[in-house]
């Protein structure tokens, strides 16, 4: 079907004039001194006009915000090279305005200066006669979109790769057990040959070993089925603890908890909240060499996220940190220590962290790893106080 539109785009530079003319006597009439300045300083896009000279003409909060720059008010009238001399690759597409003549609509790019990425529609400001006067770069912060749709591609990987895991694990399960059973039978059969039951004692060691991996893998690939309640952290957390100390022998490590009293109930599933932070402490415990150092976990109540332009409001979140003074991750391997089977242990499995990730992920929470202040390694889980999932009883 024809569109109006293009219709009315034909229509002579005149005609679209004289309508502007008549639009703009109406608009003073209705429209308050500094409307338009409100209307686009807060616009939930990113907003940064310039005219043909390549001067700032209009330049949002917002726009400072996702581009990472401090909000001036004496900016407009500069030349833009200059103002977003920190953003080149934002500069680069304003300057290409008027250069190229198919302009790009809903293109993305991610920015150098802050690695956010963008989603942009780039057009001509165009004076009532036609002519170019200038050119508007709209844009919306993409990053946690982006994040998400990480996370499904991420989700469906996993199920991809988990049915698989799980079919293995499924056939291996029977023959393993078959050899501890065979290799139990023998080794009562020869208990006369000295050699024979150090060879049998192994071979029944190994094979429960491999077991406890074919156990683990099975439990991994599982999806979580969440029995959410109304649960307080702190019990969650000291259970973890006691848990963890159970796994490893924590010799002279020191834990500290800090946990505020008025922490908020959240709302999650206690067996697998607290299997996050048992993981967490004892992979804590296994990196403090020589067993002297301390782990420090500490929760506080974040008000609620500060919301993606385009993104529902997050709500209140509760996070906490677990940080160790251990000799931290090795940047080279920061990326890859959450994949299943990524472990530097000898007799680690890879899939503490794994399991972590996932647990936080069906919570529909986050972690995230860095350094602490002074060395040793930090784990912030945040969570959301309020689940989407149902409650349980
Ligand atoms: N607190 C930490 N300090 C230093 N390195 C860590 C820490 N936590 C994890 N890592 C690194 O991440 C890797 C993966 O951890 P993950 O818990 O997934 O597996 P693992 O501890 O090796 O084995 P598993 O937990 O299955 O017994 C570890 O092998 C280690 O290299
Ligand atoms: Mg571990």
């Amino acid at each position: 079907m024809p569109t109006k539109a293009t219709s009315v785009r034909r229509k002579p530079a005149a005609s679209r004039a004289g309508k502007r003319a008549a639009a703009k006597s109406t608009d003073a009439a209705v429209v308050p001194e500094g409307y338009y300045r409100d209307l686009v300083w807060n616009l939930r896009n990113g907003v940064v006009a310039i005219t043909r000279d390549g001067r700032i003409a209009v330049m949002n909060e917002i726009a400072y915000r996702i581009l990472g720059l401090k909000p001036q008010t004496a900016e407009i009238g500069r030349p833009f090279s200059e103002v977003l001399k920190d953003v080149p690759d934002v500069s680069r597409i304003l300057a290409s305005a008027f250069e190229v003549s198919h302009l790009p609509n809903r293109a993305e790019l991610r920015l150098k200066r802050t690695s956010k990425v963008i989603g942009y529609t780039l057009s001509h400001v165009r004076d009532a006669r036609g002519r170019v006067a200038g050119a508007t770069l709209f844009f919306k912060d993409l990053t946690r979109v982006e994040q998400l749709e990480e996370r499904e591609r991420l989700r469906d990987r996993l199920a991809a790769l988990g049915e698989m895991a799980a079919a293995i694990a499924h056939e291996v399960k029977n023959p393993l057990a078959g050899i501890e059973v065979m290799a139990g039978i023998l080794k009562r059969q020869l208990v006369d040959s000295t050699d024979a039951q150090v060879i049998l004692a192994d071979i029944i060691k190994e094979a429960k070993m491999a077991n406890t991996i074919v156990l683990e893998v099975l439990d991994f690939v599982r999806p979580i089925r969440l029995q959410v309640e109304h649960i307080a952290l702190a019990d969650v957390v000291r259970d973890a603890i006691s848990l963890a100390e159970s796994h490893v022998a924590k010799g002279q490590v020191q834990v500290r908890v800090s946990l505020p009293d008025d922490l908020p109930p959240i709302q999650g599933d206690p067996h697998q909240l607290r299997q996050i932070f048992t993981n967490l402490v004892t992979n804590a415990f296994e990196a403090m060499t020589g067993g002297v150092g301390d782990v420090e976990i500490v929760a506080a109540a974040l008000a609620g996220e500060e919301p993606a332009p385009g993104v529902d409001h997050a709500g209140p979140m509760v996070q906490i940190a677990v940080a160790d003074n251990g000799p931290g991750v090795p940047p080279e391997v920061m990326d890859r220590i959450f994949s299943p089977f990524f472990t530097t242990k000898p007799q680690g499995s890879g899939l503490g962290l794994a399991i972590v990730r996932k647990i936080v992920d069906a919570h529909d929470g986050r972690i995230d790893v860095g350094t602490r202040p002074g060395g040793g390694t930090l784990f912030r889980v945040t969570l959301p106080v309020k689940s989407q999932h149902e409650l349980f009883g």
